[in-house]
């Protein structure tokens, strides 16, 4: 049998050819093959456009005591820019509510009773479930896309580390280690230029921490003299960015198979990263091989090390995964609430100089001290001193959540305490970041930054975890909340001792980049005034 072509916009010579014949006509076939490549992808859109239709009339038409349908995945796509203030509107109208897209429902919800009854009553009816198709190229098998037996293994391995004395003590020492280097780094730039941008510097010093804690290496891409390190953390930042485009892109997938834009960028991204971590992960084995013990295990990677030599569970391939979540888990959040804190230190001026007191008075240092024998004094005794600091980097994350929203999909179907049913294959979303801004949640004055209203007598008093739900509640709630506090304790009172901090330009409004963790756009311009003794 032989197929013949005809095409009329083809040259006369080629218009009609034998299968056979196209062989020796090589930029033909490329061509032909571009075309049904073409074809088949139009095909794809267009059966995807006309089932999300009829699914969008069918959802929206029969209300069977669902949420109410107030829009779908190409609503969220135009608001992209401003997707948790796009919610907040949403929420002040309905605390829960459903936005559809072509694989299935999603929930949004701002109601605590129905996040309590999701994350913790009905624990095992919600799991990452869709969550794992996304992430797992970056995030593998790690503790956060995983369920079941994976995810309490990992959980219970970590919870017992976060509860060791020697990961709390290893995690002190370098938070005020690199504490004094920010100190110093931030000094000598206000002395060659007036602004300097906060954000930049906070991300560099929590990954150089969270790289000590978690891998027992000196990154320093604070001082930029790391090249692979800032290699490496341009790609992970840049793949963190990506894999969150995803929940908005319904073509990433063939975009991940024709490996063109943004995935294809990804795809570099994840050799860069894999190389690095499989090099440390070799380079710790064979450290442990040759030293002694005791000296070797106080970082995370060295425990879960030593961990697999007993649990044949644990291969490099997991050990890959479960430190790579630990960075994503510690890296971004902590620096991202320092970035709001301080952009909040500049906006309420009276705030700042609050907690500059609560730290001379937790402290008993005045001034006079070097930038190492304050950092050194911040014991965890003294930490526990500050209150009003730790009301304010609550009332940091109630307005602006390290993680604006989070969710999980249902196993079979439900109904949530308010009524609504749910499906199997539903998800369901918190919205931390438009719950911190909802009156029927925090009163009248919820919009205002206020640490008092966290304080009774001046001592700090915690909300449900259910309303404030920043750290995530129920059976998976943050493992690294105490570990996050401290490290943000330390850093905001070392740079506040030393620093009054005043934005560039005070009329400044800082907006987010929307991604998994609400990272500021275009940086914190501050200028960062030392304070004097008479201050
Ligand atoms: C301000 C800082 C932080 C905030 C706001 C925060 C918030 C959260 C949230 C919302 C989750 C739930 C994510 C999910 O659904 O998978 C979570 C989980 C987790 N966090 Fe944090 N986190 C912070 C810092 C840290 C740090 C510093 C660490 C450790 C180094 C850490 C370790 C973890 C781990 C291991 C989980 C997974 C828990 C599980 O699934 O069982 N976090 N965190």
């Amino acid at each position: 049998m032989s197929w013949s072509f005809q095409n009329h916009h083809l040259p006369s010579a080629m218009a009609s050819l034998h299968f056979s014949e196209l062989i020796t006509y090589p930029a033909l076939s490329t061509f032909y093959l571009f075309s049904l490549a073409l074809v088949l992808l139009f095909i794809y859109v267009s059966g995807t456009l006309i089932s999300f239709l009829v699914f969008y009339l069918r959802e929206s038409l029969l209300s069977n005591h669902r949420p109410p349908v107030i829009g779908t995945v190409f609503h969220q796509l135009i608001n992209f820019k401003t997707l948790f203030d796009y919610f907040v509107k949403l929420a002040r109208k309905h605390k829960t509510f459903r936005m559809l897209k072509p694989t299935h429902c999603e929930i949004y919800t701002a109601d605590p009773a129905n996040i309590e009854y999701f994350l913790k009553t009905k624990f095992s009816n919600y799991t990452k479930g869709f969550n794992y198709v996304v992430m797992n190229d970056l995030f593998g098998d790690g503790i956060f896309t995983v369920d079941g037996e994976k995810w309490q293994h990992q959980r219970k391995l970590a919870s017992y580390e976060f509860s060791t004395k020697v990961l709390r003590d290893f995690s002190s020492v370098v938070f005020r280690q690199k504490a004094a280097k920010l100190v110093n780094k931030v000094a000598e730039m206000a002395r060659a230029a007036a602004a300097v941008d906060l954000q930049d510097l906070l991300m560099k010093s929590t990954m150089d921490s969270i790289f000590k804690v978690g891998f027992g290496v000196e990154l320093d891409t604070l001082s930029g003299t790391d090249v692979i390190g800032v290699s490496f953390s341009r790609a992970f930042d840049e793949s963190n960015y990506i894999i969150f485009c995803r929940y908005v892109d319904v073509f990433w997938k063939v975009k991940r198979s024709l490996n063109v834009g943004l995935e294809a960028q990804l795809k570099r991204n994840l050799k860069v990263i894999d190389e690095f971590v499989f090099q440390l992960i070799q380079l710790k084995r064979e450290q442990m091989g040759i030293r002694d013990e005791d000296e070797t295990k106080e970082d995370i990677l060295s425990r879960f090390v030593l961990a697999s030599q007993k649990d044949a569970m644990i291969n490099d391939r997991y050990l890959r995964d479960i430190i790579l979540n630990f960075l994503i888990a510690g890296k971004d959040t902590s620096a991202n609430t320092l970035s709001w804190f301080f952009y909040m230190m500049c906006k309420n001026p009276l705030v700042q100089e609050k907690i500059v007191s609560d730290i001379k008075e937790a402290t008993e240092f005045d001034c006079g001290a070097s930038v190492d024998e304050f950092a050194c004094s911040l014991s965890e005794e003294v930490l526990n001193k500050m209150h009003y600091l730790h009301a304010a980097l609550a009332e940091t994350l109630r307005l602006f959540p390290a993680v604006p929203l989070d969710g999980k999909f249902a196993k079979e179907d439900d109904e949530l305490p308010d009524g609504f049913k749910v499906k199997k294959g539903d998800g369901i979303t918190y919205l931390a970041y438009a719950m911190g801004r909802m009156t029927y949640l925090w009163g009248e004055d919820a919009d205002e930054f206020r640490p008092e209203r966290w304080l009774q007598n001046g001592v700090f008093q915690p909300e449900s975890s259910f309303k404030f739900v920043s750290f995530n509640a129920g059976p998976r709630i943050c493992l690294g909340k105490d570990f996050a506090y401290r490290q943000m304790k330390i850093l905001a009172a070392t740079l506040l001792h030393f620093f009054k901090f005043k934005l560039e330009d005070k009329f400044w409004v800082a907006k987010y980049k929307t991604m998994f963790t609400l990272h500021m756009d275009k940086g914190l311009p501050v200028v960062p005034v030392p304070r004097l003794c008479k201050d």
